[in-house]
């Protein structure tokens, strides 16, 4: 059977859903991908071993950080930082709401209360200390900050509002490998960071996650969970090392296979460069969109470097975005939403969580939109979406318009 393939990018295949003019996102890899997965296949060991091994050892090289430990996915990643962290029933925890809501979905098995952080304004759609403050209270035991798009958190005050508090910092870093804030990479900064490698993120191997920390004792609580809280390897015991095991504590499956690792190990070598190519089509997308009063760009102030995950339009008020959205679909263009706020939320509606209403977040919630972002995206293809973007809006606004007169 043949593979699907685009090439739309010099060195780059682009395996992309035929029916999108410009999908929203496309996995990108080389022969290398291919090669190296064919290899670990052939050499018949393909569970957690040799190559997730290998695999940490090059996290940790690139991140300069002490302990990097593969898993099974970024929720997973969540799930282990928790459990190391010591969250527990009644314990609350802030988060951002314009999040993917794995965090507090994570935090709800636990039995803590999340709690939502609201995001600094439509411009800098980040938590900051402020909007983390309001949601702190006697009960909060930790804080979630998530590099939304890619964007760095001002991650030197934040670890001081944590400090001062004596509450402890998850980086939710999903977004951002390869971005880095006052020259420290993001995943750095907390006392834990988790990494996704889901297949619409900046590097994938299909599912996958990645734990990071500086800590020895956060390292070694959650080493062992990773595998059922076993004291031994299925790959020690194929090589001799041990011929049993002992549980020190109820683990999980959590872990990566070697096929992933290895496909993994080819992207990350790609991670720069792939990074560079996002930002110089977020770069090409800004001199054909800036200065428009029909939308905010945002971060465009923002400090820190990005690793450009998404490339996010914030539409003026008047604009009907559901009718934006669906005249560029018509043209072939795939857009979405990151994020509908995670405390509207039916499950978190109920929950009822939040004290305060969250303002900044439920606006973007009703305005923003995500454009096609990947490093094999044509500067043809960006000037399409800009032009479709322009005459959706003034097509759908032009339409309400009439609508309303009618
Ligand atoms: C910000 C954020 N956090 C966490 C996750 C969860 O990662 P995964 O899908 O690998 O479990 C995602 C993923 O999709 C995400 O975007």
């Amino acid at each position: 059977m043949s593979l699907h393939r685009r090439i739309s990018h010099p060195g780059l295949q682009n395996s992309g859903s035929p029916e999108w003019r410009v999908p929203l996102s496309e996995t990108c890899f080389t022969e290398e991908e291919v090669e190296e997965v064919a290899r670990v296949l052939r050499s018949g060991w393909w569970t957690n071993g040799p190559e997730t091994q290998a695999l940490e050892r090059d996290w940790k090289d690139y991140l300069n950080v002490r302990h990097a430990i593969a898993v099974s996915s970024g929720t997973a990643a969540l799930h282990l930082a928790f459990l190391a962290l010591g969250l527990g029933r009644g314990d609350e925890v802030v988060i951002p709401s314009l999040n993917f809501v794995a965090a507090a979905n994570t935090a709800r098995h636990f039995g803590a209360i999340p709690r939502f952080a609201d995001v600094e304004s439509p411009s800098a759609p980040l938590v900051s200390p402020e909007t983390v403050k309001r949601a702190i209270n006697e009960k909060t035991r930790g804080i979630v900050v998530m590099h939304y798009a890619g964007y760095p958190c001002a991650m030197d005050a934040m670890v001081r509002l944590a400090r001062e508090r004596g509450l402890w910092l998850v980086e939710d870093a999903a977004h951002a490998p390869g971005a880095s804030f006052r020259g420290i990479p993001c995943g750095k900064w907390g006392d834990v960071a988790c990494f996704s490698f889901f297949g619409n993120k900046n590097i994938s191997c299909a599912e996958g996650g990645l734990v990071v920390t500086e800590r020895d004792d956060i390292a070694e609580k959650l080493l062992p969970l990773r595998s059922h809280g076993m004291s031994s390897l299925t790959w020690d015991r194929f090589r001799g090392h041990n011929f049993s095991y002992d549980v020190s504590a109820p683990g999980f499956n959590f872990r990566l296979d070697d096929i992933r690792s290895a496909l993994l190990r080819v992207q990350l070598r790609s991670l720069d460069r792939f990074n560079d190519l996002r930002r110089q089509r977020v770069s090409w997308y800004r001199s054909l969109l800036g200065n428009d009063p029909r939308w905010i760009l945002p971060f465009e102030e923002t400090g820190g470097d990005t690793s450009c995950h998404l490339f996010t339009v914030v539409l003026a008020g008047s604009a009907p975005r559901e009718a934006v959205m669906s005249r560029m679909k018509s043209e072939g263009i795939q857009t979405s939403i990151h994020y509908p706020p995670t405390h509207q939320m039916a499950y978190y509606r109920e929950l009822n969580t939040s004290q305060d209403r969250l303002p900044v977040t439920e606006e973007l919630g009703r305005r923003i939109v995500t454009l096609p972002l990947f490093p094999g995206l044509t500067h043809e293809q960006v000037r399409l979406v800009s032009s479709s973007l322009r005459d959706a809006v003034d097509g759908a606004c032009r339409h309400a318009g009439m609508r309303k007169m009618a």
